[in-house]
């Protein structure tokens, strides 16, 4: 049996969880600091590194009590302590990246780092149907759209990438150019349930190229053409055409994936993963579909402390406490180097 405390502060929440096995969330607490982020209509990286900071040590003594522990008896029963080391914003790395390994010099246990995207990933082997290898894995979030191939635990092949915008940042301008609040994702799901999604034609990017990248600046950009041209389209209509397009454009890519490589199984993880439109829509592709739980789709501590496990697992602990934050980590080069 393995008992992993996970944390993760790589943007502006501060995730802490206890997980067994890289499977059952023992313990979990999430403070999310988008109230404060909201009236800058983004993240300001200063006050997030800050915030992790006032909220790191308190959150993860509440979640060693949700399980009955404490720094005295978490030193006992814990058998290694992982972060994410990125990418992400640098301040905030290095708040959970230097917390983390604080505990583990004390409590002399081994220190993981995790990719935060890994983390995402496998959000969607915690639960009770676990994926086996190999799959196909979607990865949509605020800042990645990503095809990547998983032939076995820790190892990724690229398959396609965004030349532009990330879907979840695409969701998040457009949700600003139609006056919704911050973070765009949710607030346009929300308005689309009453809209028409036939209402407005967006154009599907590069629709007959045999490429599996993806593109999202067109999308976004003829949101704001439709706006200008026709101000008084309404919103939910605006919002709907849009959440399909961009769906779709995900589902073509990921359809052609499926073709190329004959993966019969899919996970999708990351923030967008949240989308009631793409949950329901990737059901139809006609392969086994692993999602995380809605609670796990957004950043939190049980993700990481789920891939830490696969790491341990693999050997791939930073014993030496050398690994550093890395903001522009590659997904790709982590693999089984750490
Ligand atoms: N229901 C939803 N529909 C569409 N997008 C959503 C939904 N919920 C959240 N999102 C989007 O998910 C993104 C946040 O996801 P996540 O927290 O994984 O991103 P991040 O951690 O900032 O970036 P990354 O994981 O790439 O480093 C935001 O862009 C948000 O708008
Ligand atoms: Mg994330």
């Amino acid at each position: 049996m393995s008992l992993i405390l996970g944390i993760e502060t790589s943007c502006d929440e501060t995730g802490i969880a206890l997980v067994e096995d890289g499977r059952r969330v023992i313990a979990e607490t999430l403070l999310s600091q988008v109230d404060i982020h909201r009236v800058f209509g983004g993240v300001v990286p200063e006050i997030a590194s800050r915030k992790h900071i006032e909220v790191i040590y308190q959150l993860t003594r509440d979640t060693l009590a949700q399980a009955g522990l404490d720094m005295a008896s978490g030193r006992q029963q814990i058998d290694a302590v992982a972060a994410t080391r990125g990418p992400g914003l640098m301040g905030s790395l290095l708040v959970g990246m230097g917390f983390a390994r604080s505990l583990t010099w004390a409590w002399r246990k081994p220190f993981v780092p995790v990719h935060h995207i890994e983390g995402h990933l496998y959000a969607a082997f915690l639960g009770e149907r676990v994926p086996q290898f190999p799959f196909l894995a979607l990865i949509v979030s605020g800042g990645h759209t990503q095809l990547v191939y998983c032939p076995e635990p820790l190892r990724y092949e690229l398959l396609g990438t965004t030349r532009d915008d990330a879907v979840g940042e695409c969701f998040d301008k457009v949700a600003r150019l139609l006056g919704l609040p911050y973070p765009g994702g949710p607030s346009i799901q929300k308005v689309a349930q009453t809209g028409n999604p036939d209402a407005c034609h967006f154009p599907r990017a590069m629709r007959d190229s045999d490429t599996l990248d993806f593109s999202y600046s067109g999308l976004k950009t003829a949101v704001l053409y439709m706006l200008r041209d026709h101000p008084d389209l309404p919103v939910p209509d605006v919002a709907a055409s849009f959440q399909r397009a961009a769906v779709d454009m995900l589902l073509e890519r990921t359809e052609q994936a499926i073709a190329r490589t004959g993966c019969e199984r899919l996970v999708v993880a990351g923030g967008v993963a949240a989308n009631a439109l793409l949950r329901e829509s990737v059901q139809q592709l006609g392969v086994e579909v692993y999602l995380p739980a809605f609670r796990w789709c957004l950043d939190n501590g049980a993700m990481i402390a789920c891939a830490a496990h696969y790491r341990l697992q693999a050997g791939c602990a930073d014993h030496t406490l050398s690994a550093s934050a890395d903001p522009s980590l590659d997904l790709i080069c982590s693999g089984q180097a750490g």
